[in-house]
């Protein structure tokens, strides 16, 4: 069941500039276009009159005109012009969600538009910190359910066997990395700590490392579909007194995880480089690194969905290792408890 009363990223804030854009949403054709004002916009991408898709429309001085008959709509969803007649009937209009724009992206929000309380929408300033956090982001459209992408990011015990040649390193370093996890009303919190390993191959190429290395990876699970990582990594011995921040190497990555249907989703993610400030380059580099990475986990996943489709889930069993995981899911359960059944949201 997708829960429809959340916040979600629909799209990278530069993904809608001067055309409008169609996507998927929990289900619904959404159309994201941006007003002559530059205020970004949701409707349902489906016109009022004939059911055209508006996406196929474009943006006007009044609002985004449908591309078959001309209809012109605002923002808010209103119908503002009707090409021949200067009478405006009442119900000439689409539906609008609630979309809010921060930190470099456009959030929506699917549901019940009363309770759509933007402070609910998670924080993410790095990404408007350029100087001490230069990023780079974009967007992997996956065939498998945005669920199965958390497993993956709650469960890194995958790094040592599907990322072995890029961020994975040992695979026993990752299943024994001790895990420390603090539940939060919203998800949970964990911090791995993998010292004396081995420095995986992008670690060499991001920072020089020549000898073993002590390693920390910090996550935070935020339902229903944001984990904010901080990595950071230093010689061996380094992290003895638990102190990471000044890490010779410390990378922030942000993930998102939309569902498009019940079984795809788009992931949103960017990688920001708080070690060579400096060097452009370097962004690029832990950008096209991190990025080989996830086109391994979309692999896998898609393949694992596929599976699943085929199969069913009802032979799947648990083991230690997924204890974040199932945590996270629980939380995602309660949180489906509060959505209205079906029959009430008619
Ligand atoms: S279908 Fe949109 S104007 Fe006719
Ligand atoms: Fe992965």
């Amino acid at each position: 069941m997708l829960i429809r009363n959340a916040w979600y990223v629909a799209a990278w804030a530069d993904e809608v500039a001067d055309r409008p854009l169609a996507r998927r949403i929990c289900n619904e054709p959404v159309v994201l276009f941006r007003d002559r004002e530059g205020h970004a916009h949701a409707l349902i991408d489906m016109c009022c009159h004939r059911g055209a898709p508006l996406s196929l429309g474009a943006v006007t001085e009044r609002g985004l005109q449908c591309g078959y008959h001309g209809l012109t709509f605002d923002g808010a969803g209103a119908c503002v012009a009707i090409p021949g007649q200067s009478h405006i009937p009442e119900r000439a209009r689409v539906r609008a969600f609630p979309l809010v724009e921060r930190d470099a992206m456009l959030w929506i929000w699917p549901g019940d538009p009363a309770r759509a309380d933007p402070s609910l929408i998670v924080p993410y300033p790095y990404h408007n910190d350029t100087a001490r956090w230069p990023h780079r982001h974009t967007m992997y459209p996956i065939k498998g359910a945005a669920m199965l992408m958390v497993d993956n990011l709650m469960d890194l015990t995958h790094l040592g066997y599907v990322h072995v040649g890029s961020i994975g390193g040992n695979p026993m370093t990752h299943v024994e990395a001790r895990m420390e996890t603090e539940r939060t009303p919203t998800g949970l919190r964990f911090t791995r700590w993998m010292p004396n390993s081995l420095p995986p191959p992008t670690y060499v190429k991001a920072a020089g490392f020549t000898g073993r290395i002590d390693r920390c990876q910090r996550f935070e699970f935020i339902a229903p579909g944001a984990i904010l990582q901080w990595s950071s990594a230093d010689e061996a011995g380094a992290y003895a007194n638990g102190q990471v921040d000044d890490s010779r190497l410390k990378f922030r990555l942000f993930h998102f995880l939309t569902p498009e249907t019940d079984t795809s989703c788009f992931y949103f993610w960017s990688t920001a480089n708080g070690y060579r400030l400096d060097d452009p380059s370097a962004t690029t580099q832990l950008f096209a690194e991190i990025g080989a990475a996830f086109e391994e986990d979309r692999t896998v996943v898609e393949a694992q969905q596929a599976r699943m489709s085929e199969l069913g889930e009802d032979a799947l069993v648990d083991i230690t290792t997924d204890a974040a995981r199932i945590h996270m899911r629980r939380t995602i359960e309660r949180l489906a408890q509060t959505e209205p059944t079906p029959l009430a949201a008619e």
